[in-house]
């Protein structure tokens, strides 16, 4: 069977944000049409950007950009909801505006950490004042067009601790330079070369350097056609791998940057079949490609702090397939899924031991017992996190037992059309 899955969330948050600020109009193809790219474009109506809504099948679509200093005051706080990205980078786009605007989210989203992007941007120029917890949302931001050149070591590899200060060097014309100690997705980096911010980066001993050094006064419109989310294909990958699926299926278009690829080389050592068919076109921003799948016999692996970068939203599906690998999978060097969508280390052990699954929580990851072939019964939670919604699903429909997932609705916030495709995917065995 051949499928796709929806646009990258990480790429059409990052190109509608990207085409607001930019001079003329940009033209986006197969942008990603759910709850997260909807909190941010919410967000950029409310700062002014008049924009139509993105269609759901995928086709263009025209956003006018006003310009690096064209966003206006919004009348009312600018809600992201469920979404980090958008919460994130906007608070970088914001800090180098002249203007005051509130972000808010979510109850989930509130309790996400917001110092680890205010505190640079802080030394940048810009004021957050807080309006609940110190280091959370909501936070009102007053910025300033002209903020103070950073240096920066981040504690932590993350595109969006990255990008938001990156995106406040471009609105806030300020040289930026950002050392993390493992690169992260690259995304940001990539689409500003292609409208006329350069940014370089490269490895040192501290970690991975990214510079931009001489932000634009203006940065063009961009033309960008979003691949397939390798982090939505994942879960049909999961799927197929678990024997859910048949024996052969490939999932076309999907974006293949090296910087979120690390899945793919954990599924070869666990024992699967995938093969990957570059389609890159020519000046494509991002690498896209087809994947074939194949199930085999699912071994135990080890993921360790090297590559957690690269596939950071995969890790639950990780862990639900060490539950049907043989031997022990031990995921370390992860910490950072502690402050996700939830602890996701805390609710997939919960989910996985209430399957009847040995897990050993680690701080910085946990170890799983696997069993293959078990029938795995019971009842697991949501835990109101789009990613684990749809991890513990796929683990139901692919093993024999009976799971019931309680709200498991919340896959909407980045893979809309999720349940049907499953469903269609698991009907042709
Ligand atoms: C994202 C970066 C990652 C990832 C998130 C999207 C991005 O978060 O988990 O789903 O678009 O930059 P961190 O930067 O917090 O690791």
């Amino acid at each position: 069977m051949r499928i796709r899955v929806p646009g990258d969330k990480s790429l059409s948050q990052r190109a509608l944000i990207l085409s607001a600020l930019g001079r003329g109009t940009s033209r986006l193809k197969g942008l990603l049409c759910s709850g997260d790219t909807e909190s941010t474009l919410r967000a950029l109506r409310g700062l002014g950007i008049r924009t139509p809504n993105i269609p759901r099948d995928g086709s263009e679509v025209f956003i006018q950009g006003v310009g690096l200093d064209g966003l206006k005051t919004p009348d009312d706080a600018l809600d992201l909801g469920n979404s980090g990205t958008g919460a994130r980078l906007l608070l970088g786009v914001l800090a180098g505006s002249n203007l005051s605007a509130t972000i808010d989210g979510d109850a989930s989203l509130r309790m996400r950490p917001m110092a680890r992007v205010t505190k640079p941007l802080e030394l940048m120029g810009a004021r957050f004042q807080p309006l609940g917890r110190v280091g959370r949302l909501p936070v009102t931001v007053h910025g300033s067009s002209k903020l103070k050149p950073l240096e920066w070591s981040s504690p932590v590899a993350s595109g969006q601790i990255k990008s938001s200060l990156l995106f406040a060097g471009l609105t806030g014309r300020a040289h930026t330079v950002l050392t993390e100690p493992l690169e992260s997705r690259d995304h940001t980096e990539r689409m500003f070369n292609a409208v006329g911010a350069a940014v370089t980066g490269r490895e040192t001993d501290a970690g991975w350097r990214v510079e931009m050094p001489h932000p634009p006064d203006e940065i063009g419109p961009l033309d960008f056609t979003v691949p397939g989310d390798i982090s939505s294909a994942a879960f049909v990958l999961t799927l197929v791998a678990l024997g859910g699926a048949g024996t052969e299926v490939t999932i076309q278009s999907v974006g293949l940057n090296r910087t979120r690829t690390a899945f793919l080389d954990v599924l070869s050592r666990m024992g699967v079949d995938i093969e990957v068919h570059d389609r890159t076109p020519e000046g494509s921003i991002e690498p896209v490609g087809d994947l074939v799948v194949r199930p085999g016999g699912l071994l135990a692996t080890s993921v360790g702090a090297f590559e957690t970068p690269f596939l950071i939203d995969e890790l639950p599906l990780v862990a639900v397939l060490g539950a049907c690998a043989e031997g022990e999978t031990r995921i370390s060097g992860a910490q950072e899924l502690r402050v996700k969508e939830s602890d996701r280390i805390l609710t997939v052990t919960e989910n996985l031991r209430a399957l009847g699954v040995a897990v050993e929580e680690l701080d910085d990851g946990l170890i799983v017992q696997g069993v293959p072939g078990r029938k795995l019964s019971g009842r697991v939670s949501a835990f109101g996190d789009h990613r684990i919604a749809m991890s513990f699903s796929v683990l139901a429909k692919a093993t024999g037992g009976s799971i019931a997932v309680a709200d498991a609705r919340v896959s909407d916030v980045s893979f809309p059309g999720f349940d049907q495709l499953i469903q269609k995917l698991t009907e042709q065995v």
